[in-house]
């Protein structure tokens, strides 16, 4: 590791599925110990960028360092090995399954010792799903569904939370609530990259922004300084804005 390598870097990166590219020679670095904030308009290749960082797709082309050390086409159990956790948009739970056992599941490559170890600190964060220990994972509400997600995603410690639009489907408490609980993360230096279409809200809690479009840096600056002009806004944020 490099104190003064970004935690996450593309250089010219090249990505997509099949014949279709959809990263077109990406370049961005996130610092560690900050809240990157990823926006720009449906289709711009947001989610493809994490699914690149966590190994589910290789990179045609470019290089991607984590800390510096080239991970490049890594499988995503050695990116688990070098710290970095998904957080993927939408449900990702086994729902048949209690909330127990989809932690013990979240767990696996730690072991089941040190899983069990783990999961009471995780617990603390989600009072309301530590009440549910026992319930089917389906029987919970939208938010402590991803409350859940995000604490499996914690037990294994990770250096870098990648996190994709999670205040889908919650009520603005419950994502009051997980942005706070991303600041905390930070402020314990991890690194946290995250896709979120509520754009105002996510600004508030994030150092920096990088906007794409058409799977092109279009912009990185700090969180502040996009949320302060408004026609940075107009131009980036579109129907968002009005969150
Ligand atoms: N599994 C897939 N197979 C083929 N094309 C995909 C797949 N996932 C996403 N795409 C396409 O890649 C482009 C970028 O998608 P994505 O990264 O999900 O955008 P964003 O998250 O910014 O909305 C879109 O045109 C989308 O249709
Ligand atoms: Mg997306």
């Amino acid at each position: 590791m490099h104190a003064a390598a970004p935690a996450i870097e593309f250089r010219d990166v090249v990505a997509g599925y099949g014949e279709f590219m959809i990263l077109n020679n990406l370049s961005l670095a996130a610092r560690r110990g900050a809240i990157t904030l990823l926006i720009g308009p449906n289709g711009a290749g947001k989610s493809t960028v994490l699914k690149t960082l966590f190994g589910l797709l290789k990179p045609r082309q470019g290089r991607v360092l984590l800390d510096g050390a080239d991970v490049t086409g890594a499988a995503p159990k050695d990116l688990l090995a070098h710290g970095i956790a998904f957080v993927p948009q939408g449900r990702n739970l086994f729902p048949q399954l209690t909330v127990w056992q989809n932690l013990e599941l979240g767990g696996i490559t730690l072991g089941r010792r040190l899983t069990h170890a783990r999961i009471p600190a995780v617990l603390e964060l989600f009072p309301r799903v530590r009440e549910r220990l026992h319930a089917q994972a389906s029987a919970l509400s939208g938010g402590e569904q991803k409350q859940l997600e995000i604490g499996r995603a914690l037990l294994l410690q990770p250096k870098v939370l990648l996190i994709d639009e999670p205040s889908i489907g919650l009520s603005p408490l419950v994502v009051a609530d997980v942005f706070r609980l991303l600041r905390r993360l930070a402020g314990e230096g991890t690194t946290v990259l995250m896709v979120e279409q509520n754009v105002k809200s996510a600004l508030k809690v994030s150092d920096d922004a990088i906007a794409l479009e058409s799977g092109r840096l279009v912009l990185h600056k700090p969180a502040g300084e996009l949320l302060a002009d408004p026609h940075i806004e107009r131009l980036f944020l579109g129907s968002a804005a009005a969150v």
